[in-house]
């Protein structure tokens, strides 16, 4: 039988994700497993997220509403902009591919740092259109070699801030110079799924830029700091225009009851997003410690990430931590090789980790 299957599906790879904790449990028989590979909160979510859950089970067999009305005006309060500025979907992951499927056609461009979010490139090359990957500097994106790269077939260009896997961030003075030079026919994504985990002053402020630049497109997620990942719900903020088409392509009940209801709560209890920041930052200064310690180079954070330098091959490192029941993400898989990115835990879970690797590190 010969299917007719897209050339540009059998040109990407199949996206790797951190392992789950039940396949490691149960591929390598161990009781005790600890996920510091994907960035989610290890603090849970907030407790009134989960009641609110618990209260909706009965309504299971109703469909969602598909325009996601609640959770869009709460956003819209919450982030001073229409209701109809937002636009929500199963993920910020899904959104990357609404993105594409709405802006690329074959040939165009769309241009990404060397190492960021691989989402970007994948969808990018489903749709026949080419990535342009620009080398890092210092092992941050390199903005100003990102916008010198825009051609007449550039489409979109994508600023991960803060950058993963790097966790830093770009600053605001710098981003203001090259944003000029974007012309307004290039859709500017600024994915900020860490946005809530960053304190610096620095950070540039990409919702008052839209008022000025209608190209530029927010993404940001449920999944890290509010600790919602596994009910898969992101948002956008765009102008009202591109949101209207961005709602041709989204898939109509995209996010669920529950995730609808969830996010709403989780957005307004702001008690839990303080402990949230408190304890990323306390845990952030014990890694920072620990590392400095075992003499490990790392890159500081605006994140719930931490990549280190190990200085040696990180896939032999990876796999002797699985088999201590700890989950790393290695930097082989996100194109830094030598490197780990160690998701910031609870004070056990890091302590946990910090014994495991310094026992495989020898
Ligand atoms: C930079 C970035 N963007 C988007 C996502 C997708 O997040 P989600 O689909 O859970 O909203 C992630 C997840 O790790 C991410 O790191």
């Amino acid at each position: 039988m010969s299917y007719s299957i897209r050339k540009e599906v059998l040109n990407v790879e199949k996206y790797v994700a951190g392992k789950p904790i039940s396949e490691v449990k149960r591929e390598l028989g161990l009781d005790h497993v600890i996920k510091l590979a994907s960035n989610e909160n290890p603090l849970g979510c907030s407790p009134k997220a989960k009641e609110v859950i618990k209260n909706m089970i009965n309504d299971s067999a109703l469909y969602p509403d598909s325009a996601s009305y609640e959770l869009k005006l709460a956003l819209g309060k919450k982030l001073n902009v229409t209701k109809d500025q937002i636009f929500c979907g199963a993920g910020s992951d899904s959104l990357i591919k609404v993105l594409c499927n709405t802006f690329l056609s074959e040939d165009d461009e769309s241009i990404m740092a060397s190492v960021t979010f691989p989402r970007y490139d994948t969808n990018t090359r489903l749709m026949g259109a080419k990535s342009i990957k620009i080398p890092m500097k210092n092992n941050g994106l390199d903005i100003e070699a990102m916008v010198d790269a825009i051609t007449d077939k550039t489409k979109i260009i994508w600023f991960c801030n803060p950058n993963n896997p790097t966790g830093n961030i770009f600053k605001k003075e710098d981003f203001n110079k090259v944003l000029k030079r974007i012309p307004e026919r290039v859709i500017i994504v600024m994915d900020e799924a860490y946005v809530e985990y960053v304190e610096s002053d620095d950070f540039p402020d990409s919702l008052e830029l839209l008022k000025e630049n209608p190209n530029i497109i927010v993404l940001r997620t449920f999944s890290k700091a509010y600790g919602l990942a596994s009910l898969r719900c992101g948002y956008g903020i765009a102008t009202e225009e591109l949101v209207g088409y961005l709602n041709r392509v989204i898939n109509p009940f995209d996010v669920n009851l529950f995730a609808q209801s969830a996010a709403i709560a989780a957005l307004l209890d702001e008690e839990f997003l303080n402990k949230v920041y408190e304890t990323n930052n306390e845990e952030k200064t014990y890694l920072y410690g620990e590392f400095k310690n075992m003499n490990l180079d790392y890159i500081k954070t605006h994140t719930n990430f931490i990549m280190i330098n190990l200085n040696r091959d990180d896939k032999p490192i990876y796999d002797a931590l699985l088999k201590k029941g700890i989950i790393i993400r290695p930097g082989f898989l996100l194109g830094m090789p030598q490197w780990l990115r160690i998701t910031i835990g609870t004070r056990h879970q890091n302590e946990k980790m910090i014994k495991a690797l310094k026992e495989v590190m020898g």
